[in-house]
C-alpha cells in the first residue's frame, strides 16, 4: 500500500521501497554504504538501517545505522576508567555507525532528528540488552563537530570515535 502524505515525516526500517540510488549526502562512503551494503548487512544482524521519509514515501531525506559494540577498558579516558571495573568482556555499547542527510534537506533539523531517534532506540534496546555507552564513528572533522554538539566526547585512545554514556542518553530522550 502506498503510504499517503500525512503519514509523514516518519522513520522505517530501510526497504526494496526506498530509492537508495537517489540519495546524495556529499560523502561518497555514506553515500556507498545506503546503496551497496546497507540492505545486506540488515539481512545478515550485522546492523539496522533506519531511513527518515519527510515528504516522500520513496525519497530518503537521511539514514542512521544502529549495531552492538564492545568498548575495552582501555578506551574510556582515565576519569571514566575508575568507575567501571575490568570486565572481561569490555565495555557493553551500542555503535551509531553511519548518520547522514542527504544535502537537500539539510539545515533544517533533520539531523538532530536522526540523531534523536538514534538516541531514543539505544536507550529503549538497553531494557533488554545492557549498553553503558552510545559511540559513534565520525567520519571527518566536521562530523565530530556536529556529534560534540549534542555531548559526545571523542574516545583519547580511538580518534575519530566519540562516545556518549548511556545515562546522559536517557537524559535526552526522557527530557
Ligand atoms: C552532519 C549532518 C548530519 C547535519 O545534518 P543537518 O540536517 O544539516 O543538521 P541539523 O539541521 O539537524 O542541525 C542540528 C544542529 O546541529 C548543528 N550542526 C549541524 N552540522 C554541524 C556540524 N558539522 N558541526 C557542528 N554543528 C553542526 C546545527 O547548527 C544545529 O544546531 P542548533 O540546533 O543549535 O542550531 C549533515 O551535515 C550530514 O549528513 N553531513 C555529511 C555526513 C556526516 O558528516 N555525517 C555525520 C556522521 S558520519
Amino acid at each position: 500500500m502506498t503510504a499517503r502524505r500525512t503519514d509523514l515525516p516518519r522513520f522505517e526500517p530501510l526497504g526494496p521501497q526506498h530509492d537508495r540510488a537517489a540519495f546524495s549526502c556529499g560523502v561518497p562512503e555514506l553515500d556507498g554504504y545506503l546503496r551497496t551494503l546497507a540492505a545486506q548487512q540488515s539481512r545478515k544482524q550485522i546492523s539496522t538501517t533506519t531511513v527518515l521519509l519527510v515528504d516522500d514515501a520513496a525519497r530518503i531525506a537521511g539514514y542512521h545505522t544502529l549495531s552492538s559494540a564492545r568498548l575495552d577498558f582501555g578506551e574510556l579516558p582515565p576519569a571514566l576508567m575508575k568507575r567501571y571495573p575490568r570486565y572481561a568482556e569490555g565495555i557493553p555499547a551500542t555503535l551509531l555507525g553511519r548518520l547522514a542527510v542527504d544535502t537537500g534537506y539539510r539545515g533544517k533539523g533533520w539531523g538532530e532528528a536522526l540523531l534523536l531517534n538514534a538516541l531514543e532506540r539505544s536507550y529503549l534496546a538497553t531494557r533488554v540488552v545492557a549498553s553503558a555507552f552510545v559511540i559513534v564513528r565520525a567520519i571527518d572533522a566536521d562530523a565530530s563537530r556536529f556529534y560534540e554538539h549534542y555531548g559526545f566526547r571523542e574516545l583519547p585512545a580511538s580518534p575519530g570515535r566519540l562516545f556518549l554514556a548511556m545515562k546522559t542518553v536517557e537524559a535526552l530522550v526522557r527530557g
